[in-house]
């Protein structure tokens, strides 16, 4: 049976290879030439940057970057795809979206773009880079359907022919309104630690001493507070929820995100100096990355330190400029800064 694969980043490929490893012919594509161009060295799929090259398949998966513009969802490159795949699609056809979406998406895409004629399922990940074997692409997924008979094609490939353990929630709502969710829930919890090291300085108390104290009791979890929420999902997630209906914790625990990195910044500027906090951002950031997309250093949590530590303020439209192209070359031009200022 044939799997296409559409956008090959973080978790479309590693998705990709799974499927292929399960025995399925998998066809892989993308916009980015690059994006294909590497993963051709390293992986033994066909992978093509050519639409009319993808054959028909049985089932396709969504794994597109979703983001978002001035605070609200970006799903365009999701809608994108889905008129490509309806070029090709016929009634038996199982369509996933696994990219993140906000509820209502999947419906609409049913209705708008394949006039009600595939199986839809939304599969949200999970997936956790960093630990990619106990938080891959078979750890346990919430599965949500379009109606029975798509539940019934999505849970015959997900969990019998991929062996992926599925919780069946009983709407594709829900499972759309899952991954936010829980993405959210990790904001909070990280924003709440941020809030109680800021606090925890402030009354000249050690933060990691009360949190190693208070990770004793069997309910709480606290995490770490490290150098702000970054990486591309959790600050995107949250807004995507804020997005569908005001939320004053949310709202608050995002100021809270942006009070602490401003904190931060100080602090490290005061303990280090400029230069030894510019070797900080070079040293923690990754120049594979910037390589790959320029826009992860604009996603860094660490993004705004030297700014702070030279006393800049930033510009008034910088968070809405960090969604466009524009701010590539002034991302590559402080990370060159950086690089210069430690002498690398
Ligand atoms: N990275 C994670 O750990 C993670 C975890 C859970 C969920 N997600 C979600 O999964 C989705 C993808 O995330 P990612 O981290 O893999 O992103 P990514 O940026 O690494 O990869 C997305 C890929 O999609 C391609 N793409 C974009 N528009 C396209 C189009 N119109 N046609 C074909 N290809 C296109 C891009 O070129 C890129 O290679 C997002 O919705 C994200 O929120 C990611």
């Amino acid at each position: 049976m044939r799997v296409c694969v559409i956008g090959l980043g973080q978790i479309g490929l590693p998705v990709a290879r799974y499927v292929h490893a399960k025995g399925f012919e998998v066809w892989g594509y993308d916009i980015n030439p690059n994006t294909i161009e590497t993963a051709r060295k390293r992986e033994k799929l066909r992978l093509t940057i050519s639409w009319k090259d993808i054959p028909k398949v049985e089932t396709y998966i969504v794994c597109v970057t979703t983001s978002q513009v001035n605070g609200n969802p970006d799903l365009s490159a999701v809608f994108e795809v889905c008129k490509k795949i309806s070029e090709k699609a016929s009634p038996s056809t199982l369509v996933s979206i696994e990219s993140t979406i906000i509820p209502g998406t999947s419906r609409k895409i049913l209705e708008d773009i394949f006039k009600g004629k595939v199986n839809l399922v939304h599969v949200p990940h999970r997936y956790w880079a960093d630990e990619p074997v106990k938080h891959g692409v078979n750890q346990i997924r919430v599965i949500g359907a379009t109606d029975a008979q798509s539940l019934k094609r999505g849970l015959e490939f997900y969990q019998e022919a991929l062996g992926i353990p599925l919780h069946t929630v009983s709407s594709i709502e829900i499972a759309e309104m899952c991954k936010i969710t829980e993405n959210s829930h990790r904001y909070l919890q990280i924003a709440f630690a941020e809030e109680l090291k800021m606090m925890s300085a402030r009354i000249g108390l050690d933060f990691e001493e009360l949190r190693n104290a208070c990770n004793t009791k069997w309910n709480v979890d606290l995490p770490e507070a490290k150098e702000g929420i970054g990486r591309h999902c959790l600050p995107k997630d949250i807004k995507y929820l804020t997005s569908l209906t005001p939320s004053a914790l949310l709202e608050s625990a995002i100021n809270v995100d942006k009070e602490y990195r401003e904190w931060l910044s100080k602090k490290q500027c005061n303990d280090y100096g400029i230069k030894a906090s510019a070797r900080r951002l070079v040293g923690h950031s990754n120049p594979e990355n910037i390589h790959r997309d320029p826009h992860t250093f604009t996603r860094s949590p660490r993004e705004g330190l030297l700014d702070n530590c030279n006393g800049k303020k930033r510009h008034p439209n910088h968070r809405h400029a960090r969604n466009t192209k524009s701010t590539i070359p002034q991302s590559r031009r402080i990370w060159n800064n950086a690089q210069r200022e430690v002498g690398g």
